[in-house]
């Protein structure tokens, strides 16, 4: 009887809660019908109450799902699964070999063709790529060893955790560290890795407080025995006449102090370096910074023709070789970034493939070719990409997404908030627990080994000994009729290479 009274009496009680959660259903469901029909800012939901709003829950979760359940090995942007999967096994340091064929179709437009010799370079007569003298005419040049190295990305735009990954990654693997533009910390120093210190046009790290370049500042970084050169950012792929944007939510006490800036508010570079007017005020400028810090200076730019900078190599040829810049990176427009207008980043400034051949072209036609070391950079980030920038006339490629991935990046393009949820970008502590900067390091050094022992089987298989040999006449371009062309008859070579002479 008690039983039956208390089991009728629970049966009321869930079907009164079930009653009244249809009721609570039905009255949210009113709510966001009328809520829908009386805005004006969504025509979808004003003309379709209520259904409408699935199109944003699915657009976004389209985000999150397409790269797993639809999108095929060679098909998302920036980077593709394949080439995800190449630097995440790289990484691991597993074996990267891949079976029964290529999934890449070879026959679309601007697909490298390395030209393989009937007689490949044997394993014994392999080279090393020997160093190379950055900034001869410096009072401590720079032997860098390594030909692939870390692209400028900046400590705020990446976390603490990513900046020490980086750090003692790069010294496991003997290559460099750009710091990108927001200064130096003591975490690009943790790990005992060779510097170049990015000067932004906001100067972050070596400005006095009215934001002019501080020639004390300057000696104080250069004492930095870590600290092998300096590069001026004229300008990034991503956002050529556009200078750095860091969103107040990633300007954390500590980024705030370095920068020389408040906490939480936008970081903005100013467009570019308001002292530099012309082609003259570059060369000073470079010049001034070797001079006080001793050590070599070159410039980062993005180029959209190489008008300018063939002037400015007639100029350094008039006032004499020393005064040339010690290295100029090449940046391809279709770069990456922490943060970026659209515009910039899809329309303004030439991929590498066409920049950095018009750049090279320029560096030999005046002659300079063995003063002014060329570094190449955007997008390449897998052997073959890196192999054909040293074809093109590259003595060093770097990278910045490379490392991103090898950090464990997923490309959720998060970059501009502070909600990566791989910890790299972010400086939510939660968020950054999940990246382990010693196993992280380790990665990033497996990453640099097999990117360079990738660009070796391909300059090997060329019949060069080593990257730095590999010319035009190396590789084919696959043009809109089907068929190849060798680069050096797409793009003669002007003047004579002697990179590695
Ligand atoms: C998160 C992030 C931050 C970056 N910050 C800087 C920077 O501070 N200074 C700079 O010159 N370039 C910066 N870059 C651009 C890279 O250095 C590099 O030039 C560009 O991404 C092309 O290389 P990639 O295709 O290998 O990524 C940044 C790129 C990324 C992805």
């Amino acid at each position: 009887m008690f039983v039956e009274i208390f089991t009728m009496s629970g049966l009321g009680i869930l079907s009164t809660v079930f009653v009244f959660a249809i009721g609570l259903f039905l009255l949210a469901l009113v709510i966001m019908f009328v809520i829908d029909v009386t805005q004006t800012h969504d025509a979808v939901r004003r003309n379709y109450p209520v259904i409408g709003r699935f199109r944003k829950v699915f657009t976004t979760l389209g985000e999150f799902f397409r790269q797993y359940f639809f999108a095929m090995d060679r098909e998302e942007m920036p980077f593709n699964r394949a080439e995800r999967d190449w630097i995440e096994k790289s990484a691991d340091g597993v074996s990267n070999m891949t079976a029964f064929g290529s999934t890449r179709n070879l026959n679309s437009v601007g697909t490298p063709i390395f030209v393989n010799d009937p007689f490949p370079t044997l394993d014994e007569d392999a080279l090393n790529p020997p160093p190379v003298t950055i900034g001869p005419n410096a009072r401590t040049p720079y032997e860098a060893e390594s030909i692939i190295n870390v692209s400028g990305m900046s400590y705020g735009a990446l976390s603490k955790p990513a900046v020490r990954a980086l750090s003692k990654g790069a010294k496991m693997a003997g290559c460099w560290l750009n710091t990108g533009e927001g200064g130096l910390s003591p975490h690009h120093l943790e790990g005992g890795c060779d510097i170049v210190f990015q000067i932004g046009t906001a100067k972050y790290g070596v400005r006095d407080v009215d934001g002019n370049l501080s020639d004390e500042k300057l000696r104080e970084a250069a004492a930095h025995e870590q600290v092998r050169m300096f590069e001026l950012k004229l300008s990034q792929g991503a956002k050529p006449g556009k200078g750095g944007i860091l969103p107040g939510d990633k300007v954390s006490a500590e980024i705030a102090t370095i920068r020389g800036i408040k906490v939480g508010e936008d970081s903005i570079s100013p467009n570019r370096h308001v002292e530099l007017k012309c082609i003259g005020d570059i060369l000073d400028m470079v010049g001034h910074i070797r001079e006080v810090t001793g050590k070599p200076c070159g410039f980062k730019t993005v180029v959209g023709d190489s008008g300018w900078l063939d002037e400015m190599f007639a100029e350094v040829n008039r006032r004499g070789i020393e005064s040339a810049p010690d290295f100029i990176a090449i940046d391809g427009g279709d770069g990456g970034t922490g943060a970026a207008p659209m515009p910039l980043m899809d329309n303004v400034g030439l991929p590498l493939r066409e920049a950095l051949v018009m750049a090279a072209d320029s560096r030999d036609k005046h002659c300079l070719s063995k003063r002014i070391r060329l570094i190449a950079s955007g997008k390449l980030l897998t052997p073959a990409e890196a192999a054909w920038a040293f074809c093109a006339g590259a003595d060093f490629v770097v990278t910045a997404r490379g490392f991103m991935f090898a950090l464990g990046c997923i490309q959720s393009l998060k970059c501009n908030k502070n909600t990566c949820p791989t910890g790299i970008t972010t400086h939510d502590r939660r968020l950054q627990r999940g990246l382990d900067v010693e196993e992280k390091s380790v990665r990033v050094k497996n990453f640099v080994e097999k990117l360079r022992y990738g660009v070796g089987l391909i300059s090997h298989s060329c019949g060069v000994p080593e990257p730095r040999l590999l010319r035009r006449h190396h590789v084919r371009m696959v043009q809109d009729t089907g068929r190849s062309i060798l680069l050096s008859d797409m793009c003669r070579p002007v003047g004579e290479d002697t990179r590695a002479a």
